[in-house]
């Protein structure tokens, strides 16, 4: 089962010719892509284009986690943006039963979210893995302080070694610490940037821990590059044209929409994804979310009647999963009756067409992504799709997609208030 991307209803809202003239550069910077090796080219992190390539050290990955899913009751992933979010989509839409308690740290600066870490692994069995590719972010590194002080209480050098994980690159200071305690070390690949590092141990390992069937996501990821590759692009570079397409008749915002909850941090992992690498030079559409149905009752006005530069895109699910149907109750009158005998599958997705119809006749061009599941090898799909989409939209737009000069902005007067050497105040 594969993924079916549906533009119908959006080109209709192009000018004529627009989007096969993005779709042939779409193809173009594909191949581009595609033929650009480890020394090639101005773009040295295209490392993650080849999922095998990304996904290294399966063997430890896996030894590790099944340690760890037999001694913790709580494992902490300390990450910030691409460094945690793409195993956190999963592992929130998947959840599967067993394994430690998963707390996510090292994504905030609030004292009280810190403080909530530290009492989650109270008098806990505690394993972390810190993630952070340069390791110089103020959130992991700080995060990763607190937490070796609270563990030091408890463990011993040898208790350290065996349960902290230190993922970074070759060379940093990271696998220093990792070499001097005895640590095991993840390769953050040098050759990927954060927001792609969906299929490198970063997101591995957690997946394990969090007893998600890795080989199937592999595999999803391996089947849509190797899709891709025999259509030049296919289905991502469509996407990435009519996008483009759009962005050019003056559509700004794009809304990634769910009718199924926990695909929140799925859409999370998608704002990063496409935020961080298109918007750039003063372009790029916003990206942003909705969970339906509740998003209805708050941002569905807006979509049905506000500002016409939207675009919307339709995650949906075709088998949710569940079912649960509403029985029968003759002596209530609730006047809910016209609901007996429907399934909530079927009412979702009825709920989902009508806002499909609703919006596109309100004049917002919709993309329909369709899913067979949510399951591993879906999410394998669906993060390769985007990501080789979003690297094409991004050169159709005329910007790097894979760099963020524009993050390291607010840093260098965070860094300069909090008095770090070498960073002069403003
Ligand atoms: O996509 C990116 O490059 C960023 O979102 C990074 O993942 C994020 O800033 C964390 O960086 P690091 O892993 O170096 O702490």
């Amino acid at each position: 089962m594969n993924l079916n991307l549906d533009v119908d209803l959006a080109r209709r809202m192009t000018e004529p010719g627009d989007v096969d003239a993005a779709l042939e550069s779409a193809k173009a910077e594909y191949r581009r892509l595609a033929a650009l090796g480890p020394d090639d080219g101005d773009w040295p992190v295209t490392g993650w284009f080849h999922c095998a390539e990304a996904a290294c050290q399966l063997d430890l990955i896996k030894e590790k986690a099944a340690e760890i899913r037999q001694n913790a009751e709580v494992f902490v992933l300390v990450g910030v943006g691409g460094s945690n979010q793409a195993a956190r989509a999963m592992i929130e839409a998947i959840q599967k039963p067993g394994g430690p308690r998963i707390v996510y740290a090292g994504n905030t600066l609030s004292a009280c979210e810190v403080a909530r870490v530290l009492q989650a692994i109270e008098g806990k069995s505690v394993y972390i893995d810190v993630i952070a590719k340069n390791f110089e972010t103020l959130e992991p590194g700080s995060h990763y302080r607190v937490l070796r002080a609270a563990m030091e209480k408890r463990y011993s050098k040898e208790e350290m070694a065996k349960r902290v994980i230190l993922t970074g690159t070759v060379g940093s200071r990271l696998e220093e610490i990792a070499k001097e305690n005895g640590c095991t070390f993840l390769h953050f690949p040098l050759r990927v940037g954060g927001r792609y590092s969906a299929f490198t141990p970063v997101a591995l390992l957690p997946l394990a821990v969090a007893g998600l069937d890795v080989d199937a996501y592999l595999e999803g990821g391996r089947a849509m590059e190797q899709l891709l590759a025999k259509t030049e692009g296919g289905i991502a570079a469509e996407y990435a044209a009519v996008r483009h397409a759009l962005w050019l008749r003056g559509f700004r915002v794009e809304m990634l929409t769910a009718f199924e909850p926990r695909l929140f941090w799925a859409e999370q992992w998608w704002k990063q994804l496409f935020g961080e690498s298109e918007g750039k030079d003063k372009k790029g559409m916003l990206p942003a979310s909705m969970i339906n149905s509740e998003d209805l009752h708050s941002m569905g006005q807006y979509m049905q009647d506000g500002l016409r530069i939207l675009t919307e895109t339709f995650l949906s699910v075709d088998d949710p999963g569940a079912s649960v149907v509403i029985q029968p109750d003759p002596d209530f009158k609730d006047g809910f009756d016209y609901l007996d005998g429907m399934d909530f599958a079927n009412i979702n997705r009825a709920a989902e067409k009508a806002t499909l119809h609703a919006h596109a006749a309100g004049g917002v061009p919709c993309v329909v992504l369709r899913l067979p599941r949510i399951d591993e090898r879906t999410f394998g799909l669906v993060y390769y799709f985007f990501m080789v989409a979003c690297a094409l939209s991004g050169r159709l737009l005329g910007v790097n997609p894979f760099d963020q000069e524009g993050v390291e902005e607010y840093k260098r007067s965070m860094f300069a208030a909090l008095g770090k050497g070498g960073v002069k105040g403003r």
